[in-house]
């Protein structure tokens, strides 16, 4: 089911779809609308967190790592969500998040050497929170000092210790058992960190990708990454098979993330998704990314400013083009595909680090609640340009159709990128020696761009390539 280049739909739970009022999606909801993701063409479903969570972090503070979160569903419906899933030929990849728990997870209290934790007067050393302050908070359990990379809710494991990696790849064998296909791997280069708890550095240039500001003050060469990192993700490989599906989220510089190669199948390669509208940092990203590093292409998640946003809801359509013509794996955050843009979020935030408005409800129908849910939807669905799913379906030349036709166009293309010349602002690659993908990304209609048999164009079919258009091209 995983094969070639494959396309990942990434589902939101809460936010896919309500079945039963209570404004939260859920399981059953999910089974409901299966078939919007296999007409799209999609090989698999990575599903964000269901586990039992307090919902610090919506999800990613696991409070019990082998049971369904009741306000999604049970698992019975879970295990019908495998079958209805692999029925259409869908493989069904879960959010494991290895690195830390919730505080209410019973570990804490009772599993005390299965944390991170130290006993001293001061703060042990000087890291900090991925979210802001510092990474190390009174222990109510041992009197001293735990550490959390993320929200003080969220205590990290530490993998250092045999007895609690032992825990974890109990997690993944029990998922595994119930059909699981694979995993996305969340904050990877959160799972080893210096053994002697040395202090960071002060950061001497900026690191490439977003990070909060406090953060971004130290260069994270001990409380990240550590040199045998490897190790840890190679635990994660035995115990979820040589069969599983492995996407690591290392939040990390494509070179940076090569120890952790060996153990995956996909890396997320994140330098597309901070990429400006821009063709020459295009070509950068995607050159940083040969099939070798094992991309997965990523334009949207839970976490970031969605796509329609940052390059704009007129160039959805040249985006959607270079995002699907790409070798490796793509992953499409649901509701991209009808080019929903970021919302308002709610007020005050649920997210303290104020992700909201990318978790918006899909739309998908014209009724008031959106076709979401038949209650009070717990943030807003969102409608796109070119209205809801209901209404691009029977548009031919919508941006659901034309996701559609790329998915099933990408099913042809093979090799390996290579570019060629174009005028400045446009970008031209060719994948393998017969097509070429064509995309505008300047100003200026391209007056003279690749000829050949039109596969597919966002636009026109001949003549000039208008800005934020795209063609391929077969010669
Ligand atoms: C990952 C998730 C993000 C979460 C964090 C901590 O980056 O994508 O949503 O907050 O890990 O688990
Ligand atoms: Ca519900």
């Amino acid at each position: 089911m995983f094969k070639g280049n494959p396309v990942v739909y990434q589902i939101y739970p809460r936010s896919f779809q309500d079945s039963n009022g209570d404004g939260i999606g859920d399981l059953p909801g999910i089974v409901e609308r299966l078939d919007h993701i296999a007409a799209l063409g999609a090989d698999a479903v990575w599903l964000s967190p269901i586990y039992p969570s307090p919902d610090a972090d919506f999800g990613y503070d696991v409070a019990d790592h082998t049971a369904v979160d009741p306000r999604y569903g049970t698992l019975g419906d879970f295990d019908a969500l495998v079958a209805a899933a692999h029925d259409r030929g869908l493989a069904l990849l879960l959010d494991y998040v290895p690195c830390h728990t919730s505080l209410e997870h019973p570990w804490f209290r009772e599993q005390v050497d299965f944390y991170i934790r130290r006993q001293s007067a001061e703060r042990p050393n000087n890291w900090l929170a991925t979210f802001g302050g510092p990474a190390w908070d009174r222990d109510p359990v041992t009197g001293g000092w735990y550490l959390h990379t993320f929200y003080p809710e969220q205590p990290d494991l530490d993998w250092r210790n045999p007895a609690l990696v032992d825990a974890m790849q109990d997690v993944l064998r029990f998922w595994r058992a119930r059909g699981v296909d694979g995993f996305r791997l969340d904050a990877l280069q959160s799972l080893l960190k210096d053994p002697e708890l040395r202090d960071d550095p002060p950061a001497t240039e900026p690191f490439p990708f977003p990070l909060d500001p406090n953060y971004a003050q130290l260069a994270h060469v001990h409380s990240v990454n550590a040199p045998d990192i490897g190790d840890g993700v190679a635990a994660i490989r035995a115990a979820a098979g040589s069969d599983a599906v492995l996407v690591g989220e290392v939040y990390l510089p494509a070179a940076q993330r090569d120890p952790y190669l060996p153990h995956l199948d996909v890396a997320f390669a994140f330098e597309l998704l901070f990429c400006p509208r821009e063709a020459g940092a295009v070509r950068a990203a995607i050159e940083s990314n040969p099939g070798e590093r094992r991309p997965g292409w990523v334009l949207s998640n839970h976490d970031f400013s969605r796509i329609a946003s940052r390059w704009g809801p007129e160039a959805a359509r040249a985006a959607a083009m270079l995002h699907l013509t790409l070798p490796g794996a793509a992953f499409l955050f649901q509701g991209d595909e009808l080019g929903q843009p970021d919302g308002p979020g709610h007020d005050p935030p649920y997210d303290r680090a104020r992700r909201d408005p990318y978790r918006h409800p899909l739309a998908w129908d014209e009724t008031p609640g959106a076709g979401f849910s038949s209650g009070q939807p717990w943030l807003a669905p969102l409608r796109a340009p070119d209205g809801p799913v209901s209404v691009q379906e029977r548009d031919r030349g919508s941006l659901l159709w034309l996701y559609r036709d790329l998915i099933a166009l990408r099913r042809e293309l093979d090799g390996p990128v290579s570019f060629l010349d174009a005028p400045p602002g446009a970008l031209a690659f060719s994948r393998g020696d017969r097509d070429v993908v064509a995309v505008n990304l300047g100003a200026e209609p391209w007056r003279d761009p690749p000829a050949g048999e039109v596969l597919l164009a966002t636009h026109e079919a001949s003549g000039p390539i208008r800005p934020l258009a795209g063609r391929v091209v077969r010669s």
